[in-house]
């Protein structure tokens, strides 16, 4: 089914993505905290004249990592190579990158959790002393040879922090965690982006496609897109809050971004059992969507919004999804239940 509102970059978000993407730091809306480690590390770096350490960028798709990679070399005033954990197929694909790099050159590995495994060993060393071993021929008669290679800044991108081997984790000298979006920078990442669309939005307008956005820019800049086209055909091609309302609903996003997947997800825990707690596998069978699809894609926002909740014995459906839902909330607090 295509999700309008999922954070994965789509076929229609190819152009939008690059056209709409910050190239400075300054540029770069919210996530200050991020923002403010890598201005302080860059400056060092720069003062001592040597490369960046390597840095590590997570989180849910669509939140700006790719845009961050691209940030941090040109702050730097750097070069970046660009490619991605599954392109890097065997250890040779790996070493034929590296050297062609130059001193302080950055390469950008995007899905770093996706690189095989064989390829992953050949890293470690290069991570940490830039050194590469290379065997040469075979059998009794085969040499290891020892490269040394220039000192570059590796940037890896995952969405799946859990799923990189701690050696690997290890290797990064900074690690930042991206988290969605509060509304006021979500409102300004409408807002800016608009301006570059040269879209009409009124104040309204912003509010109403920033709530509904997920706290992610890839998925304001798709609605934003969306809701002008709407907008042109229906309503002289300016965005208030009404046309945008309207638009959204068309498009089947509710006031607060979630979908029909979202919403059959939460009836299954509270129809089917009872607002839980259930395991996630149980979950998934339910819905007929895989467990990991669950944990990497729909789950994330729905914690963010309170609307479920983790716990030791499996997702709880709170309060505020009932309230969403329309439901009536006449369960006990679990928690006050182990206490009785
Ligand atoms: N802080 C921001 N301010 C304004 N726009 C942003 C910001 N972060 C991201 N964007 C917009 O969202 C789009 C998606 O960001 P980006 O491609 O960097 O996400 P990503 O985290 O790399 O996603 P993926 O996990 O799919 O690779 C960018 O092209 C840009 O237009
Ligand atoms: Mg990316």
């Amino acid at each position: 089914m295509e999700r309008i509102i999922s954070g994965q970059r789509k076929e229609e978000d190819l152009a939008l993505d690059s056209s709409l993407r910050p190239r400075s730091l300054t540029e770069f809306i919210g996530q200050d905290k991020v923002k403010e480690n890598i201005r302080i590390a860059v400056a060092a770096a720069q003062a001592r004249k040597e490369s960046l350490d390597h840095i590590l960028l997570y989180g849910p798709p669509g939140l700006g990592k790719t845009t961050l990679a691209h940030i941090v070399a040109s702050e730097k005033g750097a070069n970046i190579r660009i490619t991605s954990g599954p392109a890097v197929e065997r250890p040779g694909d790996l070493a034929a990158i590296i050297t062609n790099l130059q001193e302080g050159d950055m390469l950008f590995i995007d899905e770093i959790h996706r690189l095989p495994r064989v390829v992953e060993e050949v890293l470690y060393p290069v991570l940490e002393d830039f050194a590469l071993d290379v065997v040469i021929g075979k059998g009794p008669g085969a040499k290891s040879l020892r490269l040394h290679l220039p000192r570059f800044t590796l940037i890896g991108a995952t969405t799946r922090f859990a799923m990189l081997s701690p050696p690997l984790r290890d290797r990064f000298g900074a690690v930042y965690r991206l988290d969605f979006y509060d509304q006021q920078a979500m409102q300004a990442i409408v807002r800016r982006s608009a301006r570059i669309l040269k879209v009409e939005v009124d104040e309204g307008g912003v509010e109403e496609i920033a709530c509904r956005a997920r706290g992610t820019p890839r998925v304001a800049n798709r609605l934003l897109r969306r809701v002008r086209d709407y907008a042109q055909v229906m309503a002289d091609g300016v965005i208030t809050a009404e046309v945008a309302a309207e638009a959204l609903a068309k498009l089947e996003v509710d006031s607060v971004g979630l979908d029909e997947v979202d919403h059959k997800l939460l009836r299954a825990i509270v129809d089917k059992f009872s607002g839980g707690p259930v395991g996630l596998d149980t979950i998934a069978a339910a819905v007929s969507e895989e467990a990991d699809t669950i944990m990497d894609v729909y789950e994330p926002y729905l914690l963010q919004l309170g609307f479920l909740e983790r716990t030791p014995r499996g997702r709880l459906a709170t309060r505020l999804a009932y309230e969403h839902l329309g439901l009536p909330y006449n369960r006990q607090d679990t928690r006050q239940q182990k206490l009785w």
